[in-house]
């Protein structure tokens, strides 16, 4: 008897739907941090140190990480010595990252189960890009921060210069679906990374949408050409 096949390859759309992406993300769980090293070339762990420099954190700060899946941006952001919580809202993704020694707890971006003032410093990395409100999300965690802690957003950009940005778009919306199919659990849910990436505010409007939610002195620098920016911000003492 033939045996009917169930479709496990899954993407959301691109507004948003929560539960559409917490279920994308527990269809690539499983693979997640080794697609992730295959299809940014390896540059992933320079973005996730740089991230952390950008962060400046201290032995003992108290630091949430959000977005953080499987943990293994949270893991990197520990070596500083701070308390590090991870929290996303994918349960498959939090389930692939069990083994970590990391503190985990399940959490909408857009509703956090946290106290005001809690952290020293708020980090999302690769995940503002899917939440359905990342505005929301901004002023959460603005929210969740003391006065005078930062927050840091690592996140796919806009690369700057010009001829870069059309082979890199290119690669993205032809090449990048194809990689992913060989080493995802999930593939289609590389479609949906290069067509979010694509529509994702540039550098300067990212900028100005962390100032709207009330951050303070938001600046950025570019990592591999604009591939990735880095945001910093600061909530008024
Ligand atoms: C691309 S992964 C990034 C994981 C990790 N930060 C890293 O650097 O590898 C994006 C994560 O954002 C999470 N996410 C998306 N929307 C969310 C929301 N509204 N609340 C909590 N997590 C969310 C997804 O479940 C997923 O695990």
């Amino acid at each position: 008897m033939a045996k009917t096949e169930r479709r496990e390859s899954f993407r959301a759309s691109l507004d948003k739907q929560p539960h559409e992406v917490a279920s994308m993300f527990d269809g690539v769980a499983k693979r997640y941090d080794l697609t992730n090293t295959v299809i940014s070339a390896g540059q992933d762990r320079y973005w996730r140190w740089t991230t952390r420099k950008a962060l400046a954190l201290r032995p003992g700060e108290r630091v949430l990480d959000l977005g953080a899946g499987t943990g293994v941006s949270t893991v990197d952001l520990a070596k500083s010595g701070a308390w590090v919580v991870a929290a996303d809202f994918s349960q498959g993704m939090l389930a692939a990252g069990r083994h970590r020694e990391v503190p985990m707890v399940a959490a909408d971006a857009m509703r956090l189960p946290f106290a005001d003032a809690s952290f020293d410093a708020v980090t999302i990395a690769y995940a503002l890009r899917n939440v359905a409100d990342p505005d929301l999300a901004l002023r959460e965690m603005l929210r969740v921060t003391k006065p005078g802690g930062r927050l840091v957003v690592a996140e796919f950009s806009t690369p700057v210069f010009g001829p870069f940005r059309t082979v890199y778009m290119e690669y993205l919306m032809k090449a990048l679906p194809k990689v992913a199919r060989a080493v995802s659990s999930n593939p289609d849910a590389y479609v949906y990374l290069a067509e979010s990436i694509r529509a994702w505010p540039t550098q300067s409007q990212l900028a100005l949408r962390i100032a709207d939610a009330g951050w303070s002195r938001v600046e950025w620098r570019n990592l591999t050409g604009g591939v990735v920016a880095l945001h910093r911000a600061h909530k008024l003492g």
